[in-house]
């Protein structure tokens, strides 16, 4: 359809054509062919059969057929024969699952991730799917957060390459080309700043550190052209995201220029009551239109309130039309009108599914997410010996992480990749009793360590999977306890004690607390969660066919206590000059150091590198150089990591801000000059009246391995 057309088709709709437009609902109220159930979920939502046909959008509900289904259904029923948009959560995989998003930030390295997301949307856009509410690039700084596996991490600069990564690969350059899909960026904004880490809880920053932190990475997905914003169910400035107008008329729209389609998370409109900020459902309608919103998912305040509002002189029309013209032309972008299906199709599922492609790049991409945390005397890879498994996530197969809308039948578990690995019936293991989720009221594994240690007893090497049951990540699973639990930690201290060498697979959905377990563990993998292939891609770590590569993106804390850290803070007035510093009154805990356990950008490979003296010079930007050489006898892969720290600012500014980082592969003995340059924008900050500025003045560029370590040069950029 060309433009005309379009506004064509939008004259001719009814008022409640186009409020159905901006309604999404569950599949359940479109594919029951006709036996409408009215005394269910429709009475619930004051709907009627007819409403159903002027629907514009559903979620979750796919598959080819079904979506072929629903959609037929649909085009009858519609008057104009408005196609559906069909939505759904493809967060990290479709039927091949890669690692969580988390895990895939994890990899500094873009490319892992559109990989993963051009993979994923080949499959979904086969079972029907046209838009996907991914990539969430929600910055967060608190583990105790749930929905840090779906989070790129704490750093503006890796969250924003790490998004504008998903968004590529999910869209490619058209939408509409067959396997692709449109990609919805969420949630806007900062819903990784909720209080204490409590899912759906308070979110409460300044303008200024929301500008500073919290914005870039939904800022690139808009540059990288995502077609949908999903808002947040949080408040910004006492306002929820949902009825906001600076988030999402101001910033999004105005000052960033996006055009496409906005929606808000699930029944947010509808919690706006709950929250206390609108009366009633109407005007939850009305502010949530003014503030920009497009579609409203799950709840029905536009569809059954916004004709009288309008009607009444409450609400301006012209901002539902421009909501539903935008809505439409989305679905002329999807190509949807001439064909409504787009690429539902159940043969090219049976092939694209898990097909030998797919899985090679699940495997291929999770041995890359995987952090090594310590190696002590090289203990890693494995090399012979007397091995056995042990602990509570040895045995399980569901590893797929949360957000896989698939189930894990078929996935190995990481005891029979072992097997699988080293040939053999069976190994010695011990203590395998799944550590339930926390939702069931159970904390902690049985504690059968003296059996396990006994079944044990003929090995000299243990790899002990521990960590968090899947299901105590992810939504509205939020923990203040991010310890490892006593009979996991009970486990891993006596067999190190029994005189075994230790190695502790750490399988969660967050940076736990692993400062109890460290001093009785000879080596540490953190390994997430990694989809599909995850047992195949521990055993390629473990055994040296992959060499980790990994670092940490959200910083580990000794102690939930320490909890936001994080390592791009601003200065105090009274910082710590180190752990030994004699002033009393300096920023520090009593009972804990400043620092994490292990910061951001750290990991471990099974290389050694050399970093020569940076040289670095300033002038209108920063240009800096650094030569890493591979001095050990295997292949590997470094991450060379660029900070900066603006000395003096009219704001405060963090001791540390990552503005470039390159992944460089070096063979034994090779070594490599990476080059970086850092221009005035990429130096600008907001001043104190929100106005991004470049203040010029001296700048110290560190370079470095991680966050912690690095070689520091003053230089002036004027
Ligand atoms: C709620 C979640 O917050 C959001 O991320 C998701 O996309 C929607 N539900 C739809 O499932």
């Amino acid at each position: 359809m060309n433009n005309e057309e379009l506004l064509q088709l939008l004259h001719s709709m009814t008022h409640q054509e186009k409020l159905g437009q901006m309604t999404q609902l569950t599949p359940d109220l479109f594919d029951i062919d006709g036996q409408f159930n009215v005394t269910g979920p429709l009475k619930e939502l004051n709907l009627e059969e007819e409403d159903i046909s002027r629907m514009g959008s559903t979620l979750n509900g796919t598959g080819a057929q079904r979506v072929k289904r629903m959609q037929d259904k649909h085009m009858k029923e519609d008057r104009l024969h408005i196609p559906l948009l069909i939505m759904a959560d493809v967060v990290h995989g479709y039927r091949t699952i890669f690692p969580v998003p988390h895990a895939m930030s994890c990899s500094f390295n873009p490319a892992l991730p559109e990989e993963a997301a051009s993979i994923a949307a080949r499959e979904a856009a086969a079972a029907g799917v046209q838009v996907t509410f991914a990539p969430m690039a929600d910055l967060v700084r608190d583990p105790r957060w749930g929905r840090v596996m779906e989070s790129p991490g704490e750093d503006p600069y890796l969250n924003a390459k790490i998004t504008e990564a998903y968004v590529r690969g999910f869209q490619g350059s058209d939408p509409k080309a067959e396997g692709k899909v449109a990609a919805c960026v969420k949630h806007f904004a900062a819903y990784g700043a909720s209080e204490a880490g409590r899912d759906y809880n308070t979110v409460d920053i300044s303008e200024g550190i929301l500008r500073e932190f919290y914005l870039s990475a939904y800022q690139a997905a808009v540059k990288a052209g995502v077609k949908l914003v999903m808002s947040s169910f949080n408040l910004y400035e006492r306002v929820p995201a949902a009825v906001n107008k600076k988030l999402q008329r101001q910033i999004l729209r105005k000052e960033w220029g996006f055009d496409g389609v906005t929606i808000t998370d699930y029944s947010a409109v509808d919690e706006t009551l709950s929250h206390g900020v609108c009366q009633d459902g109407a005007e939850a309608a009305r502010r949530a239109i003014e503030a920009g919103t497009d579609i409203e998912m799950t709840s029905c305040h536009f569809y059954q309130n916004a004709e009288r509002l309008v009607a009444e002189g409450k609400l301006d029309e012209k901002l539902i039309d421009e909501a539903v013209y935008r809505i439409l032309r989305l679905k002329n972008e999807l190509g949807l009108f001439e064909n409504p299906y787009k690429d539902a199709d159940e043969e090219k599922e049976k092939e694209l599914f898990l097909c030998p492609e797919h899985l090679e790049a699940a495997r291929r991409i999770g041995g890359q997410c995987a952090i090594l945390l310590k190696n002590e005397n090289k203990v890693l890879p494995l090399s012979g010996g007397k091995l056995g498994l042990a602990g509570p996530f040895a045995c399980v197969k569901d590893l797929l992480g949360p957000w896989a809308l698939t189930s894990p039948d078929g996935v190995s578990s990481i005891y029979n990749a072992f097997c699988a690995r080293m040939g053999m019936a069976s190994l010695p293991c011990g203590m395998t009793d799944e550590l339930p989720s926390l939702t069931t009221g159970i904390r902690d594994v049985p504690d059968q360590v003296e059996e396990a240690l006994q079944a044990l007893s003929g090995c000299d090497t243990v790899v002990v999977c521990i960590g968090e049951n899947v299901a105590d990540s992810g939504e509205a699973a939020s923990k203040v306890s991010l310890r490892i639990s006593p009979n996991q930690e009970k486990l891993v201290r006596r067999l190190k004690e029994s005189g075994k060498t230790v190695i502790a697979v750490v399988l969660s959905g967050r940076p736990l607390v692993l400062t109890d377990i460290l001093p009785h563990c000879d080596a540490v993998v953190q390994a997430w969660y990694l989809g599909t292939e995850m047992a195949k891609c521990v055993t390629d770590v473990l055994f040296g066919d992959v060499n980790p590569s990994a670092r940490v993106a959200l910083s580990f804390p000794r102690d939930v206590g320490q909890c936001p850290v994080y390592y791009n803070h601003y200065r105090t007035g009274r910082p710590l000059s180190g752990p030994d510093d004699p002033d009393f009154y300096k920023s520090r805990y009593l009972d804990c150091s400043n620092e994490p356990l292990f910061p951001f950008g750290y990991g471990l490979s099974y290389s050694e590198f050399s970093y020569s003296p940076i040289t670095v010079t300033g002038g209108s930007q920063i240009t800096a150089q650094v030569t890493v050489k591979n001095t050990s006898s295997r292949a590997g892969k470094e991450t060379v990591q660029l900070y900066v720290h603006d000395v003096v600012g009219s704001v405060a500014r963090p001791v540390k801000e990552l503005k470039g980082f390159e992944q460089i592969e070096l063979q034994p003995g090779e070594e490599k000059t990476v080059s970086f340059q850092v221009t005035k924008e990429a130096l600008s900050f907001p001043n104190e009246d929100l106005e991004l500025v470049f203040e010029p003045g001296e700048f110290d560029v560190m370079i470095g391995s991680d966050s912690a370590h690095v070689e520091t040069v003053r230089v002036t950029v004027q």
